[in-house]
């Protein structure tokens, strides 16, 4: 055990510098002007599987972006499969003039990169690459059985990659699936997600007059898409926080008494939390605390809303259409296109005459959680306490890994969520960083795993 803790230690310079090389291609998937980045970012990966000794490796093309494959299955059939999946596209890096470094420059400070897909989700994911390779490179094999699947969609919701785990179910066999993409509690404080919440996330647009108004001439006279729109989403929500969608609650799991005594003993500091985010009050649905508002309840947010004049100083126009972005996170049990589909309905029944307005639904999610009671959690967590030194908590987050339910329901295996990033890690914003100390750790704890799966 000794000797791949050593050599992990003994290789962390290159490492780091593996990971630059990654950080610098901008594999943005949503961003068809970089469909070559992200094609780039799957050969950088394709070449290091090979280099270090996996077979069979393969990189599947897709409709859009390709799917990267390797295996190690000379462990034999006593010993468990892995199959580790992570992510090599990243959100794009906008808006760019509040970065304060490149963001595909990596750039090191106070012991942390700075990039985009630092932590989401290439740093998390290439701890698992180093750690199998270090694992080979020390006893020249595996102690399990390990596939891998990076993929280049899930910011884009992953469309191609439902259709590829049933179209490949038997090359993807397994006995559980390990991810990094997700953040520990706190630093220093280990944590394995046992829950992800879902996503809809839908358009709304409203149509009124056949062209923008003077809003002297026609204001107060005909209906504004702008104030349409602003009382829909209004709507949407109470004064206490809760969604006015009929039926939106109705399969929704309740937390269980002993589940919220379990939120209740989490090393949580409101005051702490508000400072770094420079709020006075937090805010939710009442009756809940705000772990369980942000990981264990659905919720509805505008993410962007848009119509009329938005340049300097003042236009008197009545617009004539506006539109928003509306996103739910979902938990257990409900469903995302149901969901959208009341959501539709709702928006429809409120919608005033005059006006004409259309819903979209864009991609979703469905939500997850994972048994506590699983073997390879219990293996997780014993990792975690070998290499941080204490034992690891068990928290359900707020974000989507839409692909983690597809794990269960096509492939019928359980997800561990062994995240390594920080809530503070600025993903999806400018400035995304990675810890390197994490990252390094991530590649111990890795390693750990598959050698106590093996055991
Ligand atoms: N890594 C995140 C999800 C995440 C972040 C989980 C933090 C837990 C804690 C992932 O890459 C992501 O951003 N997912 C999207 C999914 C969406 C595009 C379907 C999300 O949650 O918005
Ligand atoms: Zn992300």
């Amino acid at each position: 055990m000794a000797s791949v803790l050593d050599f992990i230690d003994a290789n962390g310079k290159r490492f780091e510098e593996e990971l630059f090389d990654l950080l610098r291609i901008p594999s943005v998937s949503t961003d068809s002007s970089k469909n070559d980045d992200v094609k780039k970012a799957a050969a950088f990966l394709h070449a290091q599987l090979e280099q270090m000794g996996l077979e069979n490796v393969k990189t599947f093309p897709t409709k859009k972006h390709p799917i990267v494959y390797g295996e190690y299955l000379k462990a034999g059939n006593d010993k468990p499969t892995v199959l580790i999946y992570g992510h090599y596209d990243v959100q794009p890096p906008d808006p760019l003039e509040l970065w304060e470094s490149e963001p595909f420059t990596p750039t090191v400070k106070d012991g942390k990169v700075y990039a985009r897909g630092s932590a989401d989700d290439k740093g998390q994911a290439y701890i698992h690459v180093k750690s199998v390779e270090s694992l080979l490179k020390t006893s020249g094999a595996l102690p399990v059985n390990v596939k891998f699947i990076l993929e280049g969609e899930e910011e884009i919701g992953s469309p191609n990659l439902v259709p590829f785990l049933k179209e490949q179910k038997e090359l993807l066999a397994c006995d559980m699936v390990l991810i990094s993409d997700t953040s520990m509690f706190g630093k220093d404080i280990p944590s394995i997600t046992y829950g992800l919440r879902g996503l809809a996330y839908m358009e709304v647009e409203v149509f009124g007059p056949a062209r923008d108004l003077h809003s002297g001439v026609y204001g107060g006279a005909v209906n504004n898409p702008l104030n349409v729109l602003c009382e829909i989403i209004a709507k949407l929500k109470d004064e206490n926080g809760v969604i006015q969608i009929p039926g939106f609650y109705d399969k929704v799991r309740l937390l269980t008494p002993s589940e919220r005594d379990a939120y209740k003993e989490l090393p949580f500091d409101e005051e702490a939390y508000k400072k770094d985010l420079k709020i006075d009050e937090v805010y939710g649905e009442e009756g809940y605390s705000t772990l369980e508002r942000a990981s264990a309840r659905p919720t509805l947010d505008v993410n962007g809303i848009w119509g009329g004049y938005q340049g300097e100083g003042a236009k008197t126009v009545l617009p004539a259409k506006a539109g928003a972005k509306v996103s739910m996170r979902l938990v257990p049990d409900q469903d995302p296109h149901e969901i959208a589909e009341l959501f539709q309905k709702q928006v429809e029944a409120i919608a005033p005459k005059g006006v004409k307005v259309v819903v979209r639904e864009h991609h979703g999610g469905q939500p997850a959680v994972t048994d506590l009671d699983f073997y390879g959690m219990k293996a997780a967590a014993k990792a975690f306490a070998d290499v941080y030194g204490k034992e690891p908590l068990f928290t359900r987050e707020g974000g989507s890994i839409p692909i983690v339910a597809s794990f269960k329901s096509i492939l019928g295996v359980n997800s561990i969520l062994m995240g390594f990033g920080l809530n503070s890690d600025a993903i999806h914003s400018p400035n995304e960083h990675f810890s390197l100390e994490d990252f390094h750790r991530g590649i111990k704890t890795s390693a750990r795993f598959l050698q106590i799966l093996g055991e």
